[in-house]
């Protein structure tokens, strides 16, 4: 089946276009699941279509670009698409719309806020711009022109009177498989008699996933879409009926009039509905799926028809043979065999009665994140009294997500009909549900306990709901009932320096340099690149087991598929297969699931990954194997030797403290998800063995290493050209070097051009991410707050080998090794503790090697530091601010390993945090909130920070950068650094601008390539503006000198003559400029050395609400102040904050990998592994760029693209403030999930739940483990 994205970009939020059928509405689709046949008679408009950088820019591009919000640029078309068709529908949006219409849609870059921004432009009465009128726009130098825009520098992050107005008037039988659309009802059901088994593609959301992921193959497919039969809303006396056909979104509507038109008693089941609709999947899937295939295909997650059993929904069917009514509340959404459609019926209708006045309809769902995320328990209950009584008629609950179909509750109804609606009938109904609903302890999904609680916790929020019982309902228990709002925070203040001279790009919020391209989807990525001659595509063959023997491998099913054109092993690698302890392919034994063990080269990627399944390999399991840490600890398995610091007498001063303190902190992983997943193009030369790759990495040299290893070539041969990549946050900066390899020994073997793209679900398995942690403390303090002795012992998982992260013939350094350094040496965080030791180490498992992730190892090491402090204020009885501020470092100081600094940004970020936040104020109407509300809790946390830039490791941060300057004037610019997201190439063409005094369209910047730097070390560690910079402003002032001499001459002349005179003169005008890297140093034996060039300070809070009965959480505010030092690009530079926050939020308290016992990664796609949305952004967001001095580092500024992670920790200790204040059970960890909080929170439900008789540990085996 064709899919419009074969062509396309493919990523999570998928490439979006509009369609529009006649007369119909516009509406924005996820074009993987939309089969090119079902458009018959659609007009669809692609991003390309909206607008284009070749014609004319929509206005919906331009102001997401100016609004800075892009970043890598690879969800980009996606938001367009989102708010353009909104703007089709609706001109003059309102802000809820905004929302609305963007949610579904994934950023792991921007934090979300300056995309809804730019968005809200478009609403009437903008809610955007609080400096209107003052400045100019420094935005379009893309477009190549010479032209001096100076003057278009504004002192603002935009200016929204740069806009161009919208005008809404603007518009614009295969190989295997049979599709058939039928014109008429009556053709359908001949169809279907003849076609029994065709599946009727509605939606394709539910089909387009199966047939995608699961290998469903259909021959046939019927498409009845556009049928006026199907699509229908007939109203009666006694309900609603809604045609199959109607999407979810209509449906939407359609209940929204009969809601506004009935009176309320009468639509219960309608309102119940609506609410569900409102967070059901996001705005593309509901624009597609519609109301019959959405019943038919019986999700067990369905969010409406367990709403719909309880409301006495039936759908009808209709065939050949006639018409009949199969009820919802009946064995059908069981899917008992008797009661199946029979297999030439189609539903064609769902009828949805109304309600009566004493007949009470409710749904409840509690989800990983509010929108875009299948329940984790679901429910729909009804109840009907007696006229005027409280005294049960009839009653029904039906739930979701707790096994295989959605489940009644029936023998508990029956048992309660003739029961009053009291407290002894909750209490039955909650045991003889938890009776009937068995939850096996091994099920599938896990959360046994958690879901079990819920089912009961829901059942409580429905006794509350009926409004008879309660009428007087306690005014403690009112907020149990209030979902969590969706809202999206106004724009903070703008954070220019007003003195900043506004001719000088320096300073100023200047948009990305490809934030146009961006969201136009002319911005080229990897897998954008065209197809070259005899290209193959390549899939990978991955271990299925932890830790094995390869005892045979059977390729030749798969080499007799047709397309197949070869399959590659360890065999084929020419050169090292095992390169500083780096697998390319296994070869005789396997050392985690997802290593790679072959690759499949085809003529189509569809062809490939077909007979990569058909690769044959027998295991014979080898012992032990290793999963998590504590396994490790068992085994004593570590990949490297301790890492130590020590200052005073630990020991000693255990003896004179008051109470001393221990525990354990575990803090589990984190998944990159860039949206662009690893790719590369190898193009394989005639000549010389000459290779060149084209691949998104952090570290172009390092892929050339291994892949000149791999091949055995000299690194000369090998060429890694890196234009940008569609995100990395350190996923980046090893792996390509092995998938680099795996590609490039594929291309030599083949001798032709291979294309390696990544699923999503590949690129989890085997690239792995942020290491798991356990932290073991002892802390020894007075009664008054003030640590006098830490002991403090760190473990991480470090994966099944230490993956190189960066390397040279002196020295190797390991992702493990940088991780537990970094934790080692920051693990003090901004607190001073006279006797402290502090210990890591790397755990081996077979697990897939984790790697570098943005902040490497500081917010999971931190989590711990944070832990203790909050224990020890605890202890003392005192709130955790005050012990936090007691023993944070006040005067300049010596770090734990001997490097000097000075913490005044850090206590002025505190003082300004507290004051600004008005924190004091928010604890005691968080305390007056919490002796109101008895279900719902408020906790405030905040939490200081001081961060480390860099590498202690000098030469690692040296740098080169190429200036040339060309005839005409204009300039091209090289460097080292590669361009991620972060808007590096954007500073770097700020800096040259600057250095050159010519203005910024003046300068060019290509690409990143080992041709033209060679050498070049990774991108990472907040240092990319810092050593690139001071590389590329090095030689522009050579260059400067150079025309100095000229210059003088001729002061009037313009920066073109001065060139041509130079020219004319015989001097160079090409540079390249370098910097030796900042001089630091670790001597580990010592555990002292001036590690790293500078820290960054700041300080955040938070304030959240915690639902105990469900586990949920909403951020309602968050101030964040950071010090910039002096930011060159404020715009570039709270984007990274904010981005880095809302990424810290996911991995603090959303994120969560899981594992089976075995060591297989169960999540491995945006449905089971839940990044932040648009609804996870606080209602109330400030960003304070906080000014300072910081000379060593260019324009004394400071780099800002790692530290923001730790922000999401004031998140999640404000979780723990709030759960505190609950009746609990307190055991820190992170992420602090749903199930954690409510597990936390102790109550009658969590103590019914803890009664239940468990099995026998040793009888099953859990579905998921903790590997932390
Ligand atoms: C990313 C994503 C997120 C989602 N999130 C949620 C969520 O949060 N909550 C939730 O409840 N659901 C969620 N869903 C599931 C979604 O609601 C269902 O996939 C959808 O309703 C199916 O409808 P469809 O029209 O796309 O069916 P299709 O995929 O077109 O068809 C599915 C099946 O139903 C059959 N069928 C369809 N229509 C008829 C008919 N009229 N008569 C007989 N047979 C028919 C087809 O033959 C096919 O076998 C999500 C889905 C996706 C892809
Ligand atoms: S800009 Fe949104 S994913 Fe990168």
């Amino acid at each position: 089946m064709a899919n419009l994205v074969q062509d396309s970009r493919k990523h999570v939020a998928c490439y979006k276009y509009a369609i529009q059928y006649p007369l119909g509405c516009h509406y924005p689709a996820t074009a993987c699941l939309v089969p090119i046949c079902s458009l018959y008679g659609a007009a669809v408009t692609t991003v390309e279509g909206v607008g284009s950088i070749k014609t004319r820019i929509h206005p919906v591009q331009e102001r997401l670009a100016k609004c800075h919000g892009t970043q890598c640029g690879f969800c980009s078309p996606g938001m367009v698409m989102s708010i353009y068709t909104l703007l089709r529908n609706h001109p003059e949006p309102t802000p809820e719309q905004i929302t609305k219409a963007l949610g579904g849609n994934l950023c792991r870059c921007t934090g979300y806020r300056p995309i809804v921004e730019s968005g809200k432009t478009f609403c009437v009465e903008s809610t955007v711009c609080e400096l209107k009128g003052s400045g100019k726009c420094c935005m379009d130098q893309e477009d190549g022109s010479l032209v001096n825009r100076w003057e278009k520098m504004c002192t603002k992050l935009y200016d929204e009177d740069e806009f161009q107005p919208l005008d809404p008037s603007q518009s614009k039988q295969g190989e295997r498989i049979t599709w058939i659309t039928p014109a008429t009802l009556n053709d359908l059901l001949e169809l279907k008699a003849n076609f029994p088994k065709a599946p009727l593609i509605m939606g394709n959301t539910e089909l387009g996933p199966s047939i995608k992921f699961k290998n469903e193959f259909h021959p046939v497919f019927i498409s009845p879409l556009g049928l006026p039969e199907l699509h229908f809303v007939n109203t009666t006396d006694d309900g609603v009926t809604i045609g199959a056909g109607y999407s979810l979104a209509q449906l939407n509507d359609a209940l929204h009039c009969i809601v506004s038109e009935q009176p309320k008693e009468k639509t219960e089941t309608h309102r119940a509905l609506l609410k569900h609709l409102r967070t059901l999947a996001g705005a593309q899937i509901r624009n597609m799926a519609t109301s019959g295939g959405h019943v038919v295909s019986w999700p067990n997650f369905s969010d409406l028809n367990p709403i719909l059993a309880a409301g006495n929904g039936t759908i009808n069917l209709i065939s050949k043979e006639g018409q009949r009514q199969i009820p919802l509340n009946g064995p059908f959404l069981e899917r008992s065999p008797e009661a199946d459609l029979k297999s030439e019926e189609i539903v064609s209708s769902v009828y949805i009665p109304y309600s009566t006045q004493w007949h009470f309809v409710f749904g409840l769902r509690m989800a990983q994140r509010q929108e875009n995320a299948f329940a984790i328990v679901n429910a729909g209950m009804s109840v009907k009294f007696e006229d005027d009584t409280n005294t049960i008629k009839e009653l029904q609950m039906f739930y979701g997500s707790v096994g295989p179909t959605t489940v009644s509750a029936s023998q508990t109804c029956k048992q309660l009909i003739g029961r009053q609606w009291d407290d002894q009938m909750l209490s039955d109904a909650c045991r003889w549900v938890l009776d009937e609903i068995y939850i096996p302890p091994a099920a599938e999904g896990g959360m046994v306990e958690y879901r079990q609680t819920l089912i009961i916790s829901l059942l409580f929020k429905f006794y509350l709901k009926d409004p008879q019982k309660f009428p007087n309902i306690p005014e403690k228990f009112v907020s149990a009932l209030e979902d969590f709002p969706i809202e999206t925070p106004p724009r903070n203040s703008d954070c220019v320096d007003p003195h900043q001279p506004l001719q000088d790009p320096v300073g100023h919020p200047v948009m990305h340099q490809s934030a146009i391209k961006h969201t136009t989807g002319e911005a080229v990525y990897t897998d954008d690149m065209p197809c070259i001659d005899q290209e193959l595509f390549l899939a990978p063959i991955t271990s299925t087991r932890a830790h094995a023997k390869i005892i045979s491998t059977d390729i030749s099913e798969a080499l007799a598929l047709p397309g197949v054109v070869d399959v590659i092993t360890a065999e084929d690698v020419p050169g090292d297969n095992n390169y500083q302890g780096e697998i390319f392919y296994a070869q005789n034994e396997v050392i985690c699931v997802g290593q790679v063990v072959g690759t499949v080269a085809a003529d189509t990627y569809a062809h490939a990954r077909e007979a990569a399944k058909k690769v044959k390999i027998t295991y014979e399991d080898i012992e032990p194997r290793i999963i998590t840490i504590e396994q490790a600890l068992e085994h004593n398995s570590f990949l490297f030797d301790e890492k130590k610091i020590e200052q005073g007498n630990v020991e000693q001063a255990f003896k004179y403290v008051d109470p001393i303190i221990e525990g354990e902190v575990h803090v589990e992983g984190q998944e990159h998800f860039y949206m662009e997943t690893s790719s590369i193009l190898a193009l394989p030369k005639e000549e010389d063995k000459e290779m060149v790759l084209h691949l998104g990495t952090q570290y172009p040299t390092h892929v050339q290493e291994y892949v000149a290893a791999a091949l055995n070539v000299p690194r000369n041969r090998i060429a890694c050209r890196m234009k940008r990549t569609g995100g990395a946050f350190g996923g980046k900066v090893a792996k390509p070097a092995v998938l680099g390899a795996v590609s490039a020994v594929a291309a030599n073997k083949t001798g032709r051009p291979i294309r390696f793209i990544l699923e999503r679900g590949d690129d989890m398995l085997i690239t792995a991410g942020r290491h798991p942690l356990l932290g073991k403390y002892k802390i020894g303090f007075m009664n008054n707050g003030v640590i006098k002795a830490a002991d403090v012992e760190y473990y991480v998982n470090g994966g099944s080998v230490g993956i190189i992260l960066y390397l040279c013939e002196i020295s190797l350094c390991f992702a493990s090794t940088q991780v537990v350094e970094f934790i080692v040496l920051k693990s003090e965080n901004a607190y001073y503790i006279p006797n402290f030791r502090c210990r890591g180490r790397a755990c081996k498992t077979n697990l897939p090697s984790n790697t570098a992730f943005r902040g490497f190892g500081f917010p999971q090491g931190t989590v711990v530091v944070e832990a203790y402090i909050t224990a020890v204020a605890s202890q003392c009885n005192l709130p955790p601010e005050e012990v936090k501020e007691i023993n944070m470092y006040k005067r300049i100081s010596k770090t734990a390993f001997k490097q000097t600094f000075n913490p005044e940004p850090s206590r002025r970020c505190w003082k300004e945090c507290l004051e600004k936040s008005s924190f004091y104020a928010g604890k005691l109407a968080a305390e007056e909130f919490n002796k109101k509300n008895y279900w719902k809790k408020r906790g405030l946390a905040i939490v200081p920070m001081k961060f480390s830039i860099g590498i202690p490791t000098a030469y690692y941060n040296q740098v080169a950068a190429l200036v040339h300057i060309y005839l005409d004037g204009s300039v091209l610019v090289i460097h080292g650094g590669c361009e991620l997201r972060q808007g590096l190439y954007t500073k770097m063409i700020q800096v040259a601008s600057h250095e050159l005094n010519i203005p910024q369209s003046h300068i060019h910047l290509s690409e990143t390539s080992t041709v033209t730097v060679p050498n070049g070390v990774l991108t990472s560690e907040s240092m990319g503006t810092d050593i690139n910079g001071k590389a590329v402003q090095n030689a522009c002032q050579t260059l400067m000198a150079r025309l100095h001499p000229i210059i003088r001459k001729n002061r009037k002349g313009k920066w073109e003559d001065w060139i041509a005179k130079a020219f004319e003169e015989s001097i160079s005008l090409s540079v390249t400029g370098y910097f030796r890297g900042y001089q630091t140093n670790m001597d580990w034996e010592k555990g002292e050395g001036n590690a790293y060039p500078y820290y960054v300070y700041g300080a955040a809070c938070s304030e959240v609400e915690v639902d105990c009965l469900t586990g949920a959480h909403e951020l309602l505010r968050t101030d964040i102040f950071m010090d910039a030092a002096f930011s060159i690009n404020p715009a570039l530079d709270i984007g990274q904050i904010e981005g880095a926050f809302i990424q810290g939020i996911g991995f603090y308290t959303i994120e969560e990998l899981k594992y089976s016992p075995e060591g297989v990664l169960y999540s491995r796609s945006p449905d089971d592994y839940k990044i932040p949305t648009i609804t996870e952004i606080p209602e109330e967001f400030y960003v304070t760029l906080v000014r300072s001095q910081n000379p060593v580092a260019i324009y004394s500024s400071k780099g800002l693209g790692e530290a923001g992670m730790f922000w999401g920790s004031s998140v999640l200790f404000a979780i723990y403030d709030a759960v505190a204040a609950a009746p609990k059970t307190f055991v820190l960890s992170s992420p602090a999930a749903p199930e954690m909080i409510r597990m936390t929170c102790v109550d009658q439900f969590t103590d019914m739940i803890r009664e239940i008789p468990r099995d026998d540990p040793s009888t099953f085996t859990p579905w998921s483990i903790r590997v932390s």
